[in-house]
């Protein structure tokens, strides 16, 4: 017997729980969806008439919110009633790294769950499934019942009862509305058979049965766990092939067809580039790290640090590189940025590999020009300075006070281009992969440099230039 279900309450109106909440509607148009979150200015955003504005940008997605917002999915900051009514409630908010106190630079920040777990201990009512979207630590669905339990038990008469799910968000950004229409399973943890036959009734409106896996509940947290770290350490694996193949003439591209048609391996995740950014990848090896060292695994938690030391690794020896290239210094030279956004297809800059290159490329005092085709000048300005300064409107304090290295955004590449000594490709967006290498050419100081970390050059029409290139994994080619 499955318990009925019509009130959706997911907490958290942030890249996963707006997209997720997005698909469920559309797939369940019988039951009412409340997405909520502490932020009234995100809640405006989703509601924003002009669907170009709302938060998230992903292919697909604003064509599902023009069809079902505002029939059976709601934006809203009304926290407390949307908890009321709820049958479920997807928690759904962020778990960053802890930056202070015990763990700090590893563990799971969970304050934000915590909140949430107390927020629906106060204001649910009746029997709700609560259910970890959220990507957390292995156990913390512990914390969140004997949260519940423990306030159930000092003011409430009319007895609360609940059930706690994990169902963690396999959704990687920029293919997300796919992702969730299609996923490769749904994962759902838990102790309770009939609270995971509700939850899995929900998906089973447009998943089909065989993709959706049960498990107990720490098999679930861990496993979303898992899953990220094998994929950051495939990345970490091609990167550090990119590197040997530079220096021995084989070419990474080939490399990874080669590698990746063994049906063991497979060919998915093996393109080489500037290291992995995205806002998951490092917050969750960190997580793993810190839960081994915890349960005295200190082996464990090295290997799985190693993957991180290549992923910076990478994005060192490219900085170290443009600067031997360009004779030894890069101070007053002209640098093209192309992409800021940690991939194609997102504007999210969380831990995107540019933060990081264009930061020390403009401590070796270069005088950058970023394009980047939906992340904004204000985004970038945070980005680049949030360590130093709190408001974007303190930046021109911080240019009068620290000197020379400055930067300027521009969407216009011939701008970007003019006179400048070198171009460096960091994110793959479909503009780049068009740019017309010969006009581009005329426009720059020679010799003229392309350090291209994503591999999306266009090699035949640049061959036709005096460019010189370096293309991540493959062979320098200098005039
Ligand atoms: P996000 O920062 O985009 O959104 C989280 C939202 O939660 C924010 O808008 C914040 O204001 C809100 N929030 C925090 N505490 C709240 C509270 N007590 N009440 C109401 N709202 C609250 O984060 P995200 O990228 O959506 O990630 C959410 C979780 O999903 C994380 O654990 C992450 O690891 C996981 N995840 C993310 C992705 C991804 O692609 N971004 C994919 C899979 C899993
Ligand atoms: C990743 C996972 O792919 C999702 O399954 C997961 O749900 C999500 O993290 C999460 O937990 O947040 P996401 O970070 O959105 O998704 O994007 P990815 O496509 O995984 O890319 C991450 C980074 O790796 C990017 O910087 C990307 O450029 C890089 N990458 C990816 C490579 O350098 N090479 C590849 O072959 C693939």
């Amino acid at each position: 017997m499955n318990l009925k279900i019509s009130n959706i309450c997911c907490i958290g109106a942030g890249y996963v729980g707006g997209p997720t909440m997005a698909v469920v509607a559309k797939n369940c148009p019988n039951l009412t969806i409340e997405v909520v979150d502490l932020s009234k200015k995100k809640i405006n955003d989703w509601n924003n008439i002009d669907i170009s504005k709302i938060p998230v940008f992903e292919p697909g997605l604003a064509e599902i919110i023009k069809e079902v917002r505002g029939k059976n999915l709601f934006f809203s900051d009304k926290i407390q009633e949307s908890i009321e009514k709820a049958d479920i409630i997807f928690i759904s908010v962020n778990t960053p790294t802890k930056q202070k106190g015990v763990g700090a630079g590893k563990a799971s920040d969970l304050k934000y769950i915590e909140n949430c777990a107390r927020t629906v201990a106060r204001y649910s009512k009746g029997h709700t499934i609560v259910v970890e979207k959220s990507t957390i630590p292995v156990r913390t669905a512990e914390v969140i019942k004997k949260i519940l339990e423990s306030n159930n038990a000092i003011d409430n008469e009319d007895k609360k009862t609940f059930s706690i799910l994990s169902n963690p968000e396999f959704l990687a950004e920029g293919s997300a509305i796919n992702d969730l229409q299609n996923p490769d399973r749904i994962l759902i943890g838990g102790e309770e058979n009939e609270a995971k036959e509700t939850l899995a009734k929900i998906y089973s409106q447009w998943v089909e049965p065989n993709k959706i896996i049960f498990t107990n509940l720490w098999s679930s947290e861990l496993s979303k766990l898992t899953a990220n770290a094998f994929l950051a350490q495939r990345i970490s694996s091609i990167n550090s092939i990119s590197a040997v193949c530079e220096i021995t003439g084989a070419n990474i591209d080939e490399v990874a067809k080669a590698v990746g048609t063994d049906n063991r391996i497979g060919n998915k995740f093996l393109k080489t580039g500037p290291g992995f950014g995205g806002s998951c990848f490092k917050k969750d090896l960190l997580n793993l790290i810190y839960l081994c060292e915890h349960f005295g695994l200190e082996k464990v938690a090295e290997y799985w640090e190693s993957v991180l030391k290549i992923n910076d690794w990478q994005k060192e020896r490219i900085r170290k590189l443009m600067v031997e290239k360009l004779f030894g210094s890069i101070t007053n030279k002209k640098i093209a940025v192309l992409g800021f956004s940690f991939k194609a297809n997102t504007n999210d800059t969380r831990e995107s590999p540019s933060i990081e290159i264009v930061r020390s490329l403009l401590e070796e005092g270069a005088n950058i020009y970023i394009n980047d085709p939906k992340v904004s000048e204000k985004k970038i300005t945070q980005d680049l300075y949030f360590e130093f300064i709190k408001e974007v409107d303190d930046l021109n304090k911080y240019f009068i006070n620290e000197g020379s290295n400055y930067w300027t955004y521009s969407k216009d590449l011939e701008i970007v281009f003019k006179n400048c000594d070198a171009i460096l490709i960091l994110t793959e967006w479909e503009e780049y992969k068009k740019i017309d290498w010969g006009k581009t050419y005329k426009l720059m100081r020679k010799p003229a440099w392309v350090f291209d970390t994503r591999g999306v050059i266009n090699q035949e029409d640049i061959s036709k230039t005096n460019f010189n290139t370096w293309i991540v994994g493959k062979s320098i080619l200098e005039n």
